[in-house]
């Protein structure tokens, strides 16, 4: 029976604490940093169209697939992954996509945490007098500085680790509940103020006029990626969290809410982001540096900017903190059921290991800056590898573990669902369109 199943891990307290959790997990550096550089750096509009298509059509059905094998298993990915392949008769073998899955979430949380460390700094900026070019110096000087990224990549991680350890059932809910919908209120706030920036068309021109033209493989894979990415999804981290779901929460319409609530961040972010690049002559392609740059112009300009930008930099640090959680809880919570060794020894042994590969993403920007793989330093090299083939790739095999390997009847029992219309078409999509989907971008991109 489903309702006595829980996960030794314990189970989120309530159905609004799984919906606040998995939205912490998604909406993170990934909406407000990632989204508005890459669409930048792929052309706008036609970025955003593929995108948005990628979330809907292959990212949503994934979730849904996602949290329910979570539920079903109620373990870390890789015991549950191996479990549910027993119940289905076949090999164990695809606990592997579990472990993939789990050093995936290292890799992205190595330089994920640099990143949130360029958040964590910003705390720290003074958002005074700020000019396009100030602004991008002080970036840049940021950047050259192999000490401060350490710092504050240290920093970030050790916060992560320290949550972790303490089990993110406890203490998570709180935080996540009153912080997030005031994440939301800066944001809005911002698009107030790039309605008055001068540019608010032209940057909305850009974010939504697609130029079909512009669509290329490698916009198609970029786009894929980021839908992964910012939905957390393809390495466990939903499915993590999916078996501390209560048995009587309803997996569609959860899926559902998430995956808006995440688009409707990203959106917003770009919506605030553009124009504000626009009235101040930056260029939309800046790259990774692009919300760093642009948003301190815009607080230091507002009234009381000062506070607003220290409490954006503030949350938008905490939104990647619930994040950075969920990229290591599907490692930690393997370790402590396989090795059957303390959550603080599993946090810390894979904290020092996320760390350790993160100082070569933050030396890539400065001293490590000439060491490059096919032509991408450490950083970008870790983020395409992640986000661009190894998410997608572990979505093709959740969309096949779903569709083509678990017993039809026992996927209906944990959505519990009848074999209605609404049923038939997400298991047409998980079975055929997202694997296919995926499987053509990456041979379009390849080929
Ligand atoms: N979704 C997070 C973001 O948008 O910032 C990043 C992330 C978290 C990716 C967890 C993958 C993951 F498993």
């Amino acid at each position: 029976m489903a309702e006595e199943r829980k996960s030794i891990h314990g189970t989120w307290s309530s159905r609004w604490t799984f919906i606040l959790a998995a939205t912490g997990s998604a909406v993170g550096l990934g909406n407000i940093w990632k989204f508005p550089y890459m669409a930048g750096d792929n052309g706008g509009g036609a970025f955003v169209l593929v995108y948005l298509a990628c979330i809907a059509v292959i990212g949503l059905p994934i979730m849904l697939g996602e949290i329910m094998i979570g539920r079903r298993g109620r373990s870390s990915p890789a015991n549950t992954m191996k479990a549910l392949a027993v119940e289905a008769n076949t090999t164990p073998a695809w606990s592997l996509l579990g472990a993939t899955g789990a050093l995936a979430g290292l890799l992205i949380l190595s330089f994920y945490s640099v990143a949130a460390g360029w958040a964590l700094s910003y705390v720290f900026n003074g958002f005074q007098n700020i000019t396009a070019e100030s602004s991008t110096t002080s970036f840049n000087d940021l950047l050259s500085s192999p000490t401060s990224l350490i710092f504050w990549h240290t920093l970030f991680l050790s916060i992560t680790v320290f949550v972790v350890a303490r089990g993110i059932l406890d203490g998570l809910e709180k935080w996540i509940n009153t912080l997030m919908p005031m994440l939301f209120v800066i944001v809005l706030l911002l698009c107030l103020y790039a309605t008055q920036s001068g540019a608010f068309i032209q940057g909305i021109i850009y974010l939504f006029q697609p130029d079909f033209s512009k669509i290329t493989p490698e916009v198609m894979l970029e786009a894929l990626g980021q839908a992964f990415f910012t939905l957390s999804l393809g390495m466990g981290a939903i499915m993590a969290y999916g078996a501390y779901m209560p048995a009587n929460q309803n997996i569609g319409k959860t899926a559902i809410s998430v995956a808006a609530l995440d688009t409707g961040v990203a959106l917003l972010a770009g919506i605030a982001i553009f124009p504000i690049v626009f009235a101040n002559g930056l260029a939309a392609s800046e790259g990774p540096g692009l919300v760093f740059v642009t948003l301190p112009i815009a607080f230091s300009s507002m009234p009381l900017g000062v506070f607003f930008g220290t409490l954006f930099f503030v949350l938008l640090s905490i939104a990647a903190l619930s994040s950075s959680i969920s990229l290591i809880e599907p490692g930690v919570a393997w370790l402590i059921e396989s090795l059957k060794i303390k959550r603080i020894t599993a946090t810390l042994l894979l904290g020092f290991v996320a760390w350790f590969l993160g100082l070569f993403s933050a030396l890539s920007f400065n001293l490590l800056s000439e060491f490059t793989i096919f032509g991408k330093n450490f950083f970008d090299a870790t983020d395409f590898l992640t986000n661009q083939i190894m998410l997608p790739l572990g979505g093709i095999f959740i969309a096949i573990f779903v569709g083509w390997v678990m017993k039809k009847e026992n996927v209906l029992e944990e959505l519990d669902v009848e074999e209605n219309f609404i049923f038939k078409f997400w298991y047409f999509s998980i079975r055929y369109i997202s694997p296919v989907m995926v499987g053509c971008v990456f041979l379009y991109f390849f080929i």
